[in-house]
């Protein structure tokens, strides 16, 4: 198969495609996503093919306005309401009661759906056009950090789908945040474009899942499926350093040896102590949202510099920081050590 690459001029292509059972990579502000017709079993079957994803693991349907929520969910909390008042369009995914009509393929037999309406205008119009919601995993190979950009997606699934759209690079290049609103209190079950802190202005008590502070013991079953998979990994084994920056990136100079072949992830403040490694700056230690938009790229960077190791500056877990800190600590299997 030759996959088409799409520009904003080709939004109808894209939708028409997407209605005669295809797949579409997808831009979103997050990350792009691997988008298939929602209601269209077989589509959505070939998601998990080109994936490589276990069946086990459910997708997001993505609609583009909250009025379609009543089309897919039933048993719909107020809450609901006031999140998609407050946050969409945006990085919120919200678990609801799903109707019959969403198919078992789309929830993993769950009784519930994610439901997300994304902020990229071309993924909304696109999603319109096709006049059917968009089932979509992040548009990585399974266990890859997920691409921010059409070529990163292109890289992974050059050959497996019909088209990706081109919408430009995600401005919040970490996904959606994921609330579970069908327990009391609402659950957090992974940190997102949406910072904890906004949820509980207009939510009061969440609870964090377990899964998104620390790794699962055996027979641990964590809410959202996903986030018992091996992630966001690059090739190289990864060592993720917590503190202040100062102390975490002098802990990263006492430990980084002289090989060329130890890639460093850090601050803006700090790449020049690093000048003989492969370095990637994620931002100032400073500005989280601007760390959330770089880590994947910089993990993906990682992979084309062929180093062996990554040592990796973590920030704090108040705002976007805690999207970040998970999703390092995913990426490094939980090998965090303390500067
Ligand atoms: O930003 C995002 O959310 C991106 C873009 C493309 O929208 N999508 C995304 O999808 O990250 P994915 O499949 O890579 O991650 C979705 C996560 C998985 O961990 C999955 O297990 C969980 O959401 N999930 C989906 N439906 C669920 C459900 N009904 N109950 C619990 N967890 C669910
Ligand atoms: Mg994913």
């Amino acid at each position: 198969m030759r996959t088409l690459f799409l520009g904003p001029g080709e939004i109808d292509q894209a939708a028409v495609i997407l209605r005669s059972g295809g797949l579409v990579g997808i831009p979103t502000e997050t990350v792009y996503g691997l988008g298939a017709n929602g209601l269209d079993r077989a589509a959505v079957e070939r998601i998990f093919q080109a994936k490589g994803r276990p069946q086990d693991n459910p997708l997001i349907l993505h609609i583009p306005d909250p009025s379609w929520l009543e089309r897919y969910c039933e048993d719909i909390p107020e809450t609901a309401w006031k999140l998609a008042k407050r946050f969409w369009p945006g990085p919120l995914t919200m678990i609801l009661r799903r109707k019959p009509v969403v198919p078992d393929v789309v929830t993993a037999g769950l009784y519930t759906v994610g439901m997300r309406c994304p902020a990229h205008s071309m993924c909304r119009t696109m999603i319109k056009a096709a006049g059917v919601p968009v089932a979509a995993p992040s548009g990585n190979l399974s266990g890859k950090p997920s691409p921010t950009t059409a070529r990163h997606m292109l890289d992974d699934m050059d050959g497996r789908v019909e088209a990706i759209l081109d919408g430009g690079d995600c401005q919040v290049g970490v996904e959606s945040t994921i609330i579970d609103l069908t327990c009391t209190p609402p659950r957090l079950l992974r940190p997102g474009g949406i910072p904890l802190e906004e949820l509980e202005d207009v939510l009061g008590e969440v609870e964090l899942d377990p899964a998104v502070t620390r790794p699962l013991e055996t027979g641990e079953r964590p809410r959202a499926p996903g986030m018992k998979y091996r992630h966001y990994a690059p090739k190289a084994p990864v060592t993720v350093v917590r503190g202040d920056p100062v102390h975490s990136a002098q802990y990263i100079l006492e430990h980084v040896g002289d090989s060329y072949w130890e890639g460093v992830i850090c601050f803006d403040e700090f790449a020049h102590w690093f000048e003989d490694h492969p370095v990637e700056r994620l931002g100032s230690s400073m500005d989280c949202f601007e760390q959330a938009r770089r880590l994947f790229r910089a993990l993906r960077a990682m992979d084309e510099d062929s180093v062996k190791h990554i040592w990796a500056q973590c920030p704090d877990t108040a705002g976007m920081g805690l999207a970040v800190v998970n999703r390092l600590s995913k990426a490094a299997g939980f090998h965090i050590v303390e500067a």
